[in-house]
């Protein structure tokens, strides 16, 4: 194992993500940020330098578990203290985990401002996967916005709120393409783009050679966007999720959730003489915003050579049914860890929308919704001051006789930060239970995003979570084990996971306007175990205090 050393600077740039000129996070002048690429039991260093000349920084390494080092989490008011504009802040830790990551902004909605990257950690040198590949090809999906995420956050939280809307479009490896399309050919409702290939937008050919196979990594970094990725005349094997190996299953299609990984193979056997569409269009949401497309360039074609027949559709936004068929079939490879038979604890989380002080709207859990403190959780229970947060954890269940088929009762809820506190090593089980929002007939899909741990996924079902019903019908045989696992409207998701590393970490759905609407929960443990936290980590708010009339307290 080697140390890999980055120094970046985190910097606003002009930037033409989908051929219209904006500001973006750029991390040394690039858009998406540099991508990461080392083997387990390497060392990363990042030192990161904030040239934002008015914003704090963090970036959170999305789906790395952490071991030994939480203070590198990344996550603003949790692990660690933000960065202040002009000051550098080292992350070090160790990818122990073979798999498709990626790493973004953890502070207010920095990360829908561009701020991201791919992480991709490959096996030991020497070590060979279970699958056979030729060449990978790694692909980040985002989504965009015109308007800034200043406007964006003013907007959420406003009463009246001012939703974010959607997309002006999605993008691939940070480009994409906004009124205009690469197939209007095939549509001549569209205007065809005109372009050379050197634009920031121009598409990310994925180019390949006949009779290869590819591993084709996907990562969806969106703020928002459930998204379907297909590609003309080619079935999908799909073999990871999140880092975590798959029993193989071939499909036309996926989807892909923010927060969410996987790798697909393919096998370049088709008409050699042709190039073949891939396209990536919006699911769960009724979408106005164009699917983003790009070629399979069977080399040496040229890339003007386009596909003899129009892109693959992106299946009906609605059709739940389908979604659900594609996420149940995601299973563990054999041989993967299985889960403990039994837990010590389990807690239910009912997911709901709501009011807060007349009329602004938030998300809230077991009618909390989160709203972080300003003294990082990690660095007050490590220094032990006991003033910066709700010291009463937050409810462990919901009234049994809530009606998840109707908007709340009583709309009015409450924010707040306590924190769910776990013995080293207890197993959890966690069931995520969906409900109708503050509108009649309706509930959303929302992707939970668990840090520091991977957690098994032991079911999913429809209505409400009943023990007497849905209880014999978990998974325990093999269940997948993911990073980031979605509830579908109206239904709940049961996973499980062993709290065996010490540190503070969100769990919280990973649409970022969500997060920010306090869609999330705190989980903490062993906190005295945690050494040699960076002072930088510490020292802010309270905990800023007591470093300056204690420095030996640390
Ligand atoms: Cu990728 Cu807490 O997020």
């Amino acid at each position: 194992p080697i140390v890999r050393h980055y120094k970046w600077e985190v910097e606003y740039m002009f930037w033409s993500p989908d051929c219209v000129e904006n500001v973006v996070m750029g991390i040394n002048s690039q858009f998406p940020g540099p991508t990461i690429r080392a083997n387990v039991g390497d060392t990363i260093i990042v030192e990161m330098i904030n040239k934002l000349s008015t914003e704090g920084l963090v970036i959170h390494w999305h789906g790395i578990l952490q071991k030994g080092t939480p203070w590198a989490d990344g996550t603003a008011s949790i692990s660690q203290c933000a960065t202040n504009s002009g000051e550098t802040f080292i992350y070090r830790f160790v990818v122990d985990k073979a798999g498709t990551y990626f790493y973004h902004g953890h502070l207010g909605m920095q990360r829908a401002a561009g701020l991201y990257g791919s992480l991709i950690v490959d096996l030991e040198e020497g070590k060979k996967e279970p699958f056979h590949y030729d060449e990978d090809i790694n692909l980040l999906l985002s989504d965009w916005w015109h308007k800034s995420i200043q406007k964006q956050e003013v907007g959420l939280s406003s009463n009246p709120m001012r939703w974010i809307g959607e997309p002006e479009a999605i993008l691939i490896n940070g480009r994409g393409q906004t009124n205009c399309s690469i197939a209007a050919k095939y549509n001549t409702s569209l205007k065809q783009c005109e372009l050379k290939g050197d634009e920031q937008c121009a598409p990310f050919i994925l180019q390949v050679k006949p009779n290869k196979t590819y591993r084709i990594r996907i990562a969806s970094t969106t703020s928002l966007s459930a998204l379907n990725f297909a590609i003309g005349n080619h079935q999908l094997l799909v073999v990871e999720a999140d880092g975590n190996y798959v029993q193989p299953f071939l499909t036309s299609d996926i989807d892909i959730y923010s927060g969410e990984s996987y790798s697909v193979l393919i096998t370049t056997d088709q008409t050699p003489s042709e190039n073949y569409w891939v396209s990536i269009g919006v699911r769960g949401r009724l979408p106005k915003t164009l699917s983003v497309l790009t070629l399979l360039n069977y080399l040496p074609n040229s890339v003007s050579k386009l596909p003899v027949s129009p892109p693959p559709e992106t299946p009906d936004w609605e059709d739940y049914a389908r979604s659900k068929n594609f996420t149940y079939r995601i299973l563990a490879a054999m041989g993967s860890p299985k889960p403990p038979v039994k837990s010590n604890r389990r807690i239910f989380l009912l997911n709901t929308q709501n009011n807060v002080n007349g009329g602004f709207v938030k998300w809230a859990i077991n009618n909390i919704s989160l709203a972080l403190p300003s003294t990082p959780y990690l660095a007050a229970m490590k220094i032990g001051i006991n003033t910066t947060f709700d010291q009463n954890p937050p409810p462990e269940t919901f009234p049994e006789d809530y009606d998840i088929n109707n908007p709340p009762p009583n709309t009015n809820t409450k924010t707040g930060n306590g924190v769910y506190q776990y013995e080293l090593g207890e197993i959890v089980d966690v069931i995520l239970q969906n409900a109708n929002t503050l509108n009649d007939k309706n509930s959303e899909i929302h992707p939970w995003h668990l840090h520091g741990h991977d957690f098994w996924v032991l079911g999913y079902g429809d209505g409400k979570f009943s023990a007497a019903m849905d209880e014999k019908k978990l998974n325990l045989k093999n269940p997948p084990l993911r990073n980031t696992v979605v509830i579908f409207p109206y239904g709940w998701t049961a996973i499980r996971f062993v709290a065996d590393n010490p540190g503070v970490w969100p769990f919280h759905c990973h649409i970022e306007p969500h997060l920010h609407m306090g869609m999330g929960v705190v989980f903490a443990k062993g906190i005295h175990k945690v050494e040699r936290i960076p002072t930088k980590a510490l020292a802010c708010g309270e905990t800023a205090k007591v470093l300056i009339n204690n420095p030996t307290k640390k």
